[in-house]
């Protein structure tokens, strides 16, 4: 006789305290990449102002970056494009059946290695933003 159990939605968000380490590891990486699919819109938007000329384009490049919140959002920038890259190497690791063993040690050394650097970027990124 089969037995069959409701679980409810692992997916729903309402339950993020029972989310395993493979849960976050998804959650973080579908979002990044979705910010780095945005910021590129945005980037393409800020380039194409050199197609009205070169004074316009340095114009908007300056004003943008005289922008204290600008740089900020740049260090979560390289934050999301950090891990999404280093957390992207491990799941082509995982693709390979390279490492099963040990995915969420290696979930938390991308998270690791991603904050340290951003702590290292800060002071590049906010040069002379204050
Ligand atoms: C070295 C750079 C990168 C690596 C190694 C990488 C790796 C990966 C991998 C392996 C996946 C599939 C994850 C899975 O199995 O579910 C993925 C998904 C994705 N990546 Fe990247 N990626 C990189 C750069 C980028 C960039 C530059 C963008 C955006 C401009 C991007 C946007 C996305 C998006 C939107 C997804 C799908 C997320 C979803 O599941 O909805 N990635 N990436």
């Amino acid at each position: 006789m089969s037995q069959s159990y409701d679980r409810g939605l692992i997916e729903d968000f309402g339950r993020w305290t029972e989310f395993s380490a493979g849960m976050w590891a998804w959650v973080f990486h579908k979002f990044t990449g979705w910010v780095l699919i945005g910021y590129l819109f945005t980037h393409i938007a800020v380039l194409s102002t050199a197609t009205v000329d070169a004074t316009t384009y340095t114009q908007t490049i300056q004003a943008l970056e005289g922008l204290l919140v600008v740089r900020i959002l740049e260090v979560g920038l390289l934050a999301v494009a950090v891990f999404h890259i280093l957390n992207g190497v491990r799941l082509l690791f995982v693709d390979l059946g390279v490492g099963l063993e040990s995915q969420d040690k290696s979930f938390y050394a991308s998270l690791v290695l991603t904050g340290a650097i951003v702590v290292a970027s800060v002071p590049t990124f906010l040069a002379g933003a204050f």
